[in-house]
């Protein structure tokens, strides 16, 4: 399925696995997609805000308050722009303050005010997957209306086994497009 200019506010938290959302970044954007790219300042541990620049040619924000001189909330219009809201990788923390509706950085602001769909992709340690909080997190985020993607199982950057690894980009894409297609009816059910 082409993109066909949708627009894809692609979300980074601070996972190991923040380089992959630079391959899915680019699959989206090779299929027509347009982005824009929000990082946690936890994120650019892991990788530069000039990775995603140069790699996606794509507008990066970090910090919402970094240029007060081109202030116009950020936030707000970003969450307008996107037609989809993609948190990938998703950690613990991100979906922790989402389920709670906490908004203290670029993208916890993001996810509170916009009204379009969001999808997490978790990625994470097997243990901090099955801590009973972070499936409280993940039940509470889905009972809101999130989207929340599976992880896959099998080898853990921690040098673990199980559950917890970021989804293979094809999954991913194939996510984003069952929601494409869901919000088309949805909208063609409103006509
Ligand atoms: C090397 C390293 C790898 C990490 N990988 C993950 C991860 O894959 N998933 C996760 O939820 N947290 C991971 N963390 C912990 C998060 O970075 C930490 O909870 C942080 O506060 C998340 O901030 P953010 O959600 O604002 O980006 C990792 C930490 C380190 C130091």
């Amino acid at each position: 399925m082409e993109y066909d200019g949708l627009k894809i506010v692609l979300c980074v938290s601070g996972s190991v696995a923040a380089y992959k959302s630079v391959y899915l970044g680019r699959e989206l954007l090779r299929r027509g997609a347009e982005i824009r790219v929000a990082m946690t300042k936890n994120s650019t541990k892991f990788i530069t805000p000039l990775t995603f620049r140069a790699a996606l040619s794509a507008p990066v924000v970090v910090d919402q308050f970094e240029n007060p001189a081109d202030f116009n909330m950020q936030h707000i219009s970003w969450s307008r722009w996107a037609d989809i809201v993609l948190v990938a990788p998703a950690t613990a923390n991100i979906i922790a303050k989402a389920a709670a509706g906490i908004a203290d950085d670029f993208i916890s602001t993001i996810i509170l005010a916009t009204e379009t769909p969001v999808l997490f992709v978790p990625a994470m340690n097997k243990a901090m997957l099955k801590n009973p909080a972070t499936q409280r997190n993940i039940k509470t985020a889905e009972e809101l209306g999130y989207y929340v993607m599976q992880t896959e199982s099998g080898n853990l950057a921690c040098g673990e086994e199980g559950e917890g690894r970021f989804p293979k980009i094809s999954a991913i894409v194939e996510y984003v497009e069952s929601l494409i297609a869901e919000k088309k009816n949805s909208r063609v059910k409103n006509s």
